[in-house]
């Protein structure tokens, strides 16, 4: 292994080829080499399936079982991925990240935050479907309607306990 990284690194620097070593087997090495930098730049989907969608699948299931301590949590991390998302991703097909998220999902989390902290059931499920319809909604404005986001009806975190913890 550490023999093929420093034939990689000479052929990459120009160096002589070792012998035995033909251009063909060095080819894609050196390609491996140079893409494995560390500046991977994760694309909005990318950003939407790691970042906001288990969030919002953990949300849904925070509020199914009353674990408001849980929802409050998990609603500050999925608001902290939309902000961070916009400054990763400022602009999206001419259009501005940050504008957009504040504008479609700035009242559907302040209904959830206070559905959250009156812990009451009826208002987290309204709260919870405005902010599903403001992801829709933003799909669908820019040209994803085919990524059709709704409330969890399973958990697929199955190492995770969503109900409320004794304290
Ligand atoms: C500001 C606009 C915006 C908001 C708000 C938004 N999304 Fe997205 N989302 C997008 C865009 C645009 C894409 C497509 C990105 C691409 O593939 O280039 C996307 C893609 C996705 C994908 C990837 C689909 C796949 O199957 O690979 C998922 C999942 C997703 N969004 C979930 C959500 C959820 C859940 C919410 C709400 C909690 C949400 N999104 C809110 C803009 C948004």
């Amino acid at each position: 292994m550490i023999k093929i990284l420093i034939l990689t690194a000479m052929a990459v620097a120009g160096a002589p080829m070792a012998v035995g070593q033909t251009a063909a087997t060095t080819t894609p090495a050196a390609t491996t080499a140079a893409s494995a930098q560390p500046d991977y730049h994760p694309s909005l989907g990318d950003l939407m399936t790691m970042a906001v969608q288990p969030r919002h699948i953990k949300l849904g299931l925070a509020g199914k079982y009353k674990n408001w301590p849980y929802a409050s949590y998990e609603l500050s991390e999925l608001r902290n991925a939309f902000a961070r998302i916009a400054r990763t991703i400022p602009t999206y097909q001419t259009v501005d990240t940050a504008e957009m998220m504040i504008a479609l999902t700035k009242v559907p989390l302040v209904a959830l935050e206070d559905a959250i902290t009156n812990q009451n059931t009826a208002q987290f499920a309204a709260a919870y479907a405005r902010l599903t319809q403001a992801c829709n909604a933003c799909h669908q404005s820019l040209k994803h309607a085919a990524v059709v986001i709704k409330a969890p009806d399973a958990a697929m975190f199955p190492d995770q306990d969503f109900r409320p913890s004794p304290q």
